[in-house]
């Protein structure tokens, strides 16, 4: 439905301009709301101000990524002083192995790569599964999200190739019969197992710890590896999920966070198996990105995830649990944990995207709410309100 306070942001110019010259006016398909989006001109701590001069409070997060909301003045500061000395070298650069130090130290994974994006690290993650153990299936599930290369979107997508199709399984997740008939008969072929412990797209609902543990006696007894998608459950926990469900899985896939609101990806793993990459093997698979582990990405990673301690992992989850409690007390369909949570509300979700907003809360337009450590207490009893009667709304 088009109230006149979302036509504005149709008629406003910029969007006209947009219209111009991007299909829709945007880059990114997960952003678009219609009639047409808000503009982001600004971003203080943990708001967000539009092209129209409307300040809400972002529980969207860029999808997650800034966990201390927008320009955290030590994120910016130390982004300035390296903008300064050189933003991207034909070198590595010690910032590269500060952040690697980092991430191994969290999560315990032996050895780390860097890309741009998560759905970088989980291709290249995939392709070195498949050049370890010589084979091609792989095994991942209904309702996770691994961003946008041919191995993880759905296998019916316009543009995937009977290729690709063949070599893909999709499983429901929890399902221990189908898993293990796929296992029984392809066993000897499968690469890897592709897992997200807390699947965005299939609710935010917590993998079920023993059917992990299944995939990893399942893999292990057919020489298969266990990929643990970690861009956005890294976020829930000091080491990240995999390291609380003790999965030890082979590899995983870690970003949005880690960058501290730049472009980043990484797979970290066992040291045999990111050797699939050394460039002094007789065949060894390439890691290409001009801009892979940039100065500026690992920097400001670095400094995002010291500020992210273990008491500030705490804390924040504690504010999810509580908000999460409240919304569920005020009647409002949500599941998740932590700091993350996915409204589970019946109806469009561009109007609860749009009810949400002019009550001054921007949410995923997939009903995601992420929260980050710049939100008060008085931001949270806003979020609360404005989710609560946006749903009433939405159930009118
Ligand atoms: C679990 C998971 N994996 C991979 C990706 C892809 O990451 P990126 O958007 O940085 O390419 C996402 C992005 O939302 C994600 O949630």
């Amino acid at each position: 439905m088009t109230t006149p306070q979302r036509a504005r942001f149709a008629e406003d110019a910029l969007s006209r301009r947009a219209t111009k010259v991007m299909t829709r006016g945007n880059t990114r398909s997960t952003l678009f709301v219609p009639p047409a989006p808000p503009y982001a001109v600004r971003g203080e701590g943990a708001h967000i101000v539009d092209q129209l001069g409307g300040r809400v409070i972002d529980a969207n997060n860029n999808y997650t990524s800034l966990i201390h909301g927008h320009a955290h003045p030590r994120i910016t500061a130390a982004v300035a002083e390296v903008v300064g000395s050189g933003t991207a070298f034909g070198l590595p650069t010690e910032q590269e192995v500060e952040l690697a130090e980092l991430l191994s130290a969290r999560t315990g994974q032996e050895r780390w790569r860097f890309s741009n994006s998560g759905t970088e690290a989980v291709m290249t993650a995939v392709r070195a599964a498949r050049s370890y153990t010589g084979r091609g299936i792989l095994i991942r599930f209904e309702g996770s999200y691994h961003g946008t290369s041919d191995a993880v979107v759905s296998r019916t997508a316009p543009g995937i190739t009977a290729g690709v199709r063949s070599d893909v399984v999709v499983l429901p997740q929890g399902n221990v019969e189908a898993f293990d008939e796929v296992i029984a008969e392809h066993g000897d072929r499968v690469a890897a197992v592709l897992i997200d412990l807390m699947p965005n797209r299939a609710g935010l609902v917590p993998a079920d710890p023993a059917f992990v543990e299944h995939i990893r006696e399942a893999t292990r007894a057919v020489g298969a590896l266990m990929i643990v998608d970690e861009v956005i459950s890294l976020r829930l926990s000091l080491g990240g999920l995999a390291a609380e469900y003790g999965a030890d899985p082979d590899l995983i896939t870690a970003g949005k966070i880690i960058g501290g609101g730049f472009p980043i990806g990484a797979v970290g793993g066992r040291a045999d198996v990111l050797a699939v990459f050394d460039p002094l093997a007789d065949t060894s698979v390439g890691w290409g990105g001009t801009f892979s582990a940039n100065p500026v990405s690992m920097t400001a990673g670095r400094v995002a995830m010291q500020l992210f301690d273990a008491e500030a992992v705490q804390r924040l989850n504690g504010a999810g649990d509580r908000l999460r409690e409240s919304l569920l007390a005020a009647g409002v369909a949500v599941t998740g944990r932590g700091s993350l949570m996915r409204l589970r509300e019946p109806g469009e979700p561009a109007d609860l995207w749009w009810a949400a907003y002019e009550r001054g809360v921007m949410i995923g337009t997939n009903g995601l709410i992420s929260l980050s450590t710049a939100m008060t207490e008085q931001d949270l009893a806003t979020i609360e309100r404005s989710i609560v009667k946006a749903a009433e709304q939405g159930r009118r």
